[in-house]
């Protein structure tokens, strides 16, 4: 083991923490019960949305909301084509179709103009997904959504805070899900979110994440609950636990401390980058503000000798890690195949696949480490020059 390899990612944990995780496992309340619900109250008014439904996923709570709208076998949803496979497999579940649209070359997030073209009398859904936590463009998207009578559903997995034109993401749409998976800038290990301003669908979605049970389940154990309950649907075992909860009421006691963290990181790699010619680095667009999940470049291999592989291997030789987010939906073999998708018609993220690499963003990076990793690209690209 490299003791000085700066990871791709670290959680960031505090005594809070812990202290918030042994006092669940000592209270005897481990799985869903009185710190879920506080935890849900509490990233409900942290977002401003009318009710929160916590799942033990972004992929559960996505299910739950496309299950909640009555998609059907047959119906069809744009998605874009960078994004990770939950976004798809979840319209799979139904027998829908996902229907995968090319991106923004500037954003990497879904282009309005391809979900326009892409629409037809079988569209149900949107998934727009806020890539690395700069929200989509939610004007344009909302616009299209209204004018074919669609249901917007925001995947939100990287945008833990997150604004668009001064509106928390969260308060937009139909519905959005957030992530708190290990990586995600609010982290419970596994976990996610519904927030929605319907009452049906957070209703409906609370009794479908419990069994299909028809009420306060998780009371059933308590001085307040009764052993008698009934299932109304054949739901799913979707829930949050305490534990999980713990986690999340520490980690959103500082999230706007972290977010400031990820914000300096990108502010620093910026300054670092600013005059490498061989990279392009990532911009935000001015009326929002991203959650600054993930830090993406795009190499310019025209001016490299390297590719994007061998690139992310020098790093690691470098004692740096690094990924790629993600690699398009078109390319993997079952949504290749199964839906017929030829990578001619993606042209824009074609463009940018094998030009990117994400660095390491995370709250916890001291000054040393956020200057060896620009330090470590500088070097490489001038190495590797044509
Ligand atoms: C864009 C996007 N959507 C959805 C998910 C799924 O989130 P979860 O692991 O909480 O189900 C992820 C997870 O990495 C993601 O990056």
């Amino acid at each position: 083991m490299n003791n000085n390899f700066i990871p791709f990612h670290k959680p960031y944990i505090t005594e809070e923490e812990i202290n918030e995780v042994v006092d669940t496992i000592r209270s005897g309340w481990w799985t869903t019960g009185p710190k879920t619900i506080k935890f849900e109250k509490e990233f409900n008014s942290f977002i401003g949305a009318k009710y929160s439904v916590s799942a033990n996923s972004w992929t559960a709570a996505a299910h739950l909301a496309l299950e909640a709208i009555g998609l059907q076998k047959g119906d069809e949803v744009i998605i874009p084509a960078i994004t990770f496979t939950a976004t798809a497999e979840i319209i799979c579940y139904f027998g829908a179709k996902p229907v995968v649209v090319d991106v923004q070359p500037d954003t990497f997030n879904i282009d309005p103009i391809e979900i326009e073209k892409a629409v037809t009398s079988k569209t149900k859904v949107i998934i727009p997904v806020h890539y690395g936590g700069h929200p989509c463009d939610m004007g344009e998207i909302t616009e299209i959504a209204k004018k074919h009578n669609l249901k917007v559903i925001e995947d939100a997995a990287h945008a833990i805070p997150a604004t668009y034109k001064g509106k928390k993401i969260g308060t937009i749409s139909d519905v959005t899900c957030f992530s708190f998976y290990a990586t995600k800038t609010l982290a419970t290990g596994e976990g996610g979110m519904l927030c929605t301003n319907n009452q049906a669908i957070a209703k409906r979605s609370s009794i479908m994440r419990l069994h299909g049970i028809n009420s306060d389940a998780w009371k059933r154990y308590t001085s307040e609950g009764s052993w008698f309950y009934e299932v109304i649907a054949p739901g799913f075992k979707y829930n949050f636990t305490d534990i999980q909860a713990a986690l999340g009421l520490a980690q959103l006691n500082k999230v706007d401390f972290l977010w400031k963290c990820r914000k300096d990181i990108k502010n620093q790699y910026d300054q670092g980058f600013a005059s490498n010619e061989f990279i392009k680095i990532y911009k935000i667009k001015e009326d929002r503000e991203s959650a600054y999940h993930l830090y993406p470049i795009l190499l310019d291999l025209e001016k490299l000798t390297i590719n994007r592989s061998r690139f992310i291997d020098e790093l690691k030789d470098l004692g740096i890690g690094s990924s790629v987010h993600f690699i398009p939906l078109y390319r993997h073999p079952y949504y290749r195949d199964t839906f017929e998708l030829e990578l001619k018609n993606f042209p824009v993220s074609e463009k940018i696949y094998p030009r990117l690499v994400t660095l390491p963003i995370w709250p916890g990076m001291k000054s040393e480490d956020i200057h060896r990793v620009t330090d470590s690209v500088n070097l490489l690209t001038r190495k590797f020059k044509k």
